[in-house]
């Protein structure tokens, strides 16, 4: 990719914020669970500029074609899609800090929207993260980390949790993230993949449960962990129950809850055992991890869709393919697979040809790496004229 030196100019910051992976732990974060995402190298590019207005903003994104102007004195949640994300983010600013002043916004993203790769936290915390530098408003990066997820939760209605946010934020080159939701503690693990690679397929498909499921999910395992829990009379947290006490619950929690609260604690002893792989590069362990969790999701807490499971089938029957799951909230979106990077042309097109046949959608494809998280840059993408 081209990129060139933007010269620097007095009171004009550019920022560049990364979506994101997750190799394994879905729907665990907001279950006090473990996860193992990454940044990408997909990323959205802002420049910010102080507009010498007291509380105009002015927001122009490129991808969508289309100006948002907001006021900072009367902030409240949009029609269209995107706006929330970035009123949300003014909201929790204005919330937080006296040092907002009107500004103007330019942006251009590489992040395919609603793929599970979290276009939504690279947008929150690159005008979070871009904001704070503009108007040093003092603020770290687990601040940025939470207001952006706040907005999310107040102003979009999706009731996030942390993983997206944290992952744009922390990333690093190279490094995937073993991140304890409960304690925030995290630790960088090298990810040697070599030979293989990561190969994402995009079903392009986002069904409407996205929002409404991935609530209900929430809803449907805190209520059977609160069963679980008080049933022991101890403290409500899926780190203090285990497989045991589910089962011996098994009635009271009935079907659905039962299927959920069995799969958390599946899923966080799957990513405790994939970061232990990834550390020793046992890259097989890691891909029979994959196909479990994509069993978990499909199964147990129900978060996949006939796409998902088409692809990570097929993809059962290429040996060069180590392991593959769908990846995000679901309902639609991409699945990641490790793949060994000299099948990745063959790969793609057969996938591609079957996808399109089956349902009649086009398949896309990107292959990605881990990569450094939001930053402040000189550079910006060859494709893009700011101004
Ligand atoms: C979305 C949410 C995350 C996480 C994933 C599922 O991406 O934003 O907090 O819950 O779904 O793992």
């Amino acid at each position: 990719m081209n990129t060139h030196i933007i010269k620097e100019s007095p009171g004009v910051v550019i920022v560049s914020s990364p979506g994101r992976i997750n190799l394994i732990g879905e729907h665990t974060d907001y279950n006090d669970g473990f996860v193992l995402p990454a940044a990408i190298d997909k990323r959205i590019y802002m420049r910010l500029t102080k507009n010498g207005t007291k509380t105009t903003c002015r927001i122009k994104s490129k991808g969508f074609d289309s100006v948002l102007i907001a006021d900072l004195f009367s902030l409240r949640p949009g029609t269209e899609g995107w706006h929330n994300y970035v009123l949300g983010v003014l909201n929790e600013l204005q919330l937080l800090t006296q040092g907002l002043k009107g500004f103007d916004c330019e942006m251009y993203t590489e992040v395919p929207t609603g793929s599970g790769v979290s276009s939504s936290a690279a947008l929150e915390c690159g005008l979070a993260y871009g904001l704070n530098r503009l108007f040093e408003l003092g603020l770290d990066k687990w601040q940025l980390i939470k207001l952006s997820q706040r907005a999310e939760h107040n102003f979009v209605g999706t009731k996030c949790g942390i993983m997206d946010q944290f992952s744009s934020v922390m990333g690093k080159k190279k490094h995937a993230m073993l991140l304890d939701c409960q304690s925030l503690e995290f630790e960088y693990i090298p990810t040697k993949l070599d030979p293989y690679v990561i190969l994402m397929l995009n079903t392009n498909v986002t069904h409407n449960l996205a929002t409404s499921g991935y609530n209900t999910r929430r809803e449907e395992s805190a209520t059977g962990l609160n069963i679980v829990t008080n049933h022991f009379g101890v403290k409500n947290s899926f780190r203090e129950i285990t497989p045991g006490m589910i089962e011996e619950c098994r009635q009271q929690l009935g079907d659905v809850r039962y299927r959920r609260c069995t799969y958390i604690l599946e899923e966080n002893q799957r990513v405790l055992k994939a970061a232990k792989a990834l550390k020793k590069n046992d890259i097989l362990e890691l891909g029979n991890l994959l196909y479990s969790s994509h069993k978990g999701q499909s199964e147990k807490y129900e978060v996949s869709c006939p796409e998902l499971d088409f692809l990570v089938e097929f993809s059962k029957g290429t040996k060069e393919i180590l392991g593959s799951r769908m990846v995000g909230g679901g309902f639609g979106g991409c699945t990641l697979n490790l793949i060994h990077k000299d099948a990745v042309v063959g790969y793609v097109e057969r996938s591609s040809i079957a996808y399109e046949k089956k349902f009649k959608i086009k398949l896309s494809h990107f292959v990605t790496a881990p990569s450094r998280g939001t930053s402040i840059t000189k550079q910006r993408h060859d494709g893009f004229k700011f101004g």
